[in-house]
């Protein structure tokens, strides 16, 4: 990801996504993730559910930079315009928290985010917008927190920010929001595809049949961590599929088409809409993203499909 003249420069330790200084400005990537498993265990008091999920975070990226503004005014733009600018975005919104939390209301920003994680897929593009704002913004206003204080506050934005604190990946528990980091061994390749059609997550829990016997995810775990395809293939599970299909029956017909290509395995990733298949190598997940597109069936609508990998092992 390097341009010329701009510097190259790794915002660790809080997180280690690609990031430059490009003149006064820092430029942030904020990247999507798939959940390999996702199981149900109750829903709380509180309307949301515990669960556990094995989150990895992959390089399709959203992008925000960060320039200097007045003093005391936050400023946001969307390119494109697919999401609101305003307050309720979870960029603003995080940003606003920050800046509240470390008590500097003097302080200002321009933000620009630029989207390319399609929206209401299950890929965390929103969530993952929030988590580098949270970083980028300590960076870029030398607040020196903590990645314990930015979690804190991840918690708060949402269920599924503060697992993109923690790349390559998380074990996901609680609302999502409390997060073990996992080891990747070996980095992982993946074919996702983005229907036309998106899911909200809320719509998703509400279609939910809670399980008695919760399913466990040590074999997820262990798959990952040897960084192992046919055994992360075989271990796959989402516990809100069987809504989602409800709700959208196109998301099960392309899980089980992409499913049926040769790859380790498939699977809808998060609350959907998008679904994704777990590959060998880098050219197997050519070969069935290709083949995807190739034998879409007459009446299916036509959709997005990337090939994406994992982030590389953490140096030991
Ligand atoms: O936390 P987040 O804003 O991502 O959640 C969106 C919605 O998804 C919640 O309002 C809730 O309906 C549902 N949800 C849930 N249990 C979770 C996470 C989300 O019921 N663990």
């Amino acid at each position: 990801m390097s341009q010329p003249g701009v510097l190259p420069r790794l915002i660790a330790p809080v997180a280690n996504y690609p990031t430059f200084v490009a003149g006064s400005a820092l430029v942030v990537a904020a990247p999507a993730k798939l959940n390999l498993f996702l199981e149900i265990l109750g829903k709380r008091p509180d309307g949301y559910h515990d669960l556990e999920s094995l989150i990895i975070v992959v390089d399709l990226f959203d992008t925000l930079e960060v320039g200097s503004g007045s003093p005391g005014t936050i400023t946001l733009t969307c390119d494109p315009p697919i999401v609101s600018a305003g307050s309720d975005n979870l960029v603003m919104k995080a940003a606003l928290l920050l800046r509240e939390r470390a008590g500097r209301p003097e302080m200002g920003a321009t933000l620009r985010l630029q989207k390319r994680i399609p929206l209401q897929a299950g890929l965390g593009g929103g969530s993952s917008d929030a988590a580098v704002t949270l970083v980028a913004l300590n960076e870029f206003w030398k607040l020196a927190l903590t990645r314990e204080q930015l979690a804190g506050m991840a918690a708060i934005l949402g269920s599924d920010v503060a697992v993109f604190l923690t790349p390559p990946a998380g074990w996901c528990t609680g609302r999502g929001e409390v997060v073990t980091p996992e080891s990747v061994g070996r980095v992982l390749h993946f074919v996702v595809v983005c229907p036309p059609v998106g899911l909200a997550t809320a719509a998703v829990y509400g279609q939910l049949v809670v399980p008695q016997t919760p399913i466990a995810g040590v074999a997820v775990r262990e798959a990952v961590r040897a960084g192992d395809p046919e055994a992360v293939g075989r271990a796959l599970f989402n516990r809100l599929e069987d809504p989602a299909f409800r709700l959208a029956p196109i998301v099960e017909q392309q899980r089980r088409r992409l499913g049926s290509l040769g790859p380790c395995g498939a699977l809808m990733s998060g609350s959907g809409s998008a679904v994704f298949a777990v590959c060998r190598s880098r050219e197997e997940a050519v070969r069935v993203a290709a083949e995807f597109r190739r034998t879409r069936p007459a009446g299916e609508p036509d959709s997005r499909v990337l090939v994406v990998r994992s982030f590389a092992p953490d140096p030991a």
